[in-house]
């Protein structure tokens, strides 16, 4: 029998990353809800993703209401609104998976490693959420507009979280979305994923190009 799929809210849904990871999460098959702090936006910007694999219509609703409705929530918004976002939901998530692709960026030096006091975005949201809560840190080193352009993408997601069970989610969900997830272990390990991306974004810059990527060697494809 075949296993049916966790609900998926994206909170930052309409954004360059979440509108990304929802265009391929919906055409593997996965049910997909669109958070956002204006429903309206959420809506429009649903009407255009299409579904595959007999997944329904992907919905909209406001941030909060997209995490009350799903099994996995998926964390898209900029760091500035990532703490807002976490106190927005902390009552709806007991039990569920959160997934934090959030990076730590400070403006204007974001090519510049500026990590949080706690460490990285995921041991924030991890300390604020709270242990009854799976979060997962990933898919802070994937460009949005490599999701959004369709195909296999040549760049590894490093799957951060406590739980083993949660981080097997979350690296279905990397290959759903045509990356080779990589099990890279607890949360405390976020920071190094969070700050490959000031990396990697100084890197574009450097060499002119808008697609640094990262791959793990060693382990066969
Ligand atoms: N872009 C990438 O390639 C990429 C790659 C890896 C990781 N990330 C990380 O993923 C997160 C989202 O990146 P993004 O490029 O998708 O960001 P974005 O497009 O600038 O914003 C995402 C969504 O967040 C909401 N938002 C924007 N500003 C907000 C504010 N001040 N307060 C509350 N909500 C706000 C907006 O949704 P509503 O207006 O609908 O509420 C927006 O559509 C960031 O933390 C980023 O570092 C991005």
């Amino acid at each position: 029998m075949q296993q049916l799929l966790p609900i998926i809210a994206i909170l930052g849904g309409t954004g360059a990353l979440g509108s990304g990871m929802a265009m391929r999460w919906a055409a593997a098959g996965y049910p997909v809800i669109l958070g956002s702090r204006s429903p309206d936006k959420a809506r429009a910007a649903a009407a255009l993703i299409a579904t595959g694999h007999g997944a329904p219509p992907v919905r909209a609703d406001s941030n909060a209401g997209a995490a009350a409705a799903a099994e996995v929530v998926v964390l898209a918004v900029p760091f500035s609104h990532h703490e807002a976002t976490l106190a927005e939901i902390k009552d709806v998530v007991a039990g569920k998976i959160v997934v934090d692709a959030v990076v730590p960026l400070v403006p204007p030096r974001v090519a510049v490693v500026q990590l949080p006091p706690e460490g990285s975005a995921g041991q924030i949201a991890q300390q604020r959420l709270g242990d009854d809560v799976r979060v997962v840190s990933a898919f802070q080193n994937v460009g949005a507009a490599k999701l959004q352009a369709g195909g296999p993408i040549a760049c590894d997601v490093l799957v951060c979280g406590n739980d083993p069970e949660a981080r097997g989610t979350v690296l279905a969900l990397a290959a759903a979305a045509g990356t080779r997830g990589i099990d890279a272990g607890p949360i405390a390990n976020a920071a190094a994923a969070e700050a490959m991306t000031s990396l990697l974004i100084g890197i574009n810059r450097r060499y002119g190009v808008d697609c640094a990527g990262i791959q793990i060697t060693g382990i066969a494809r």
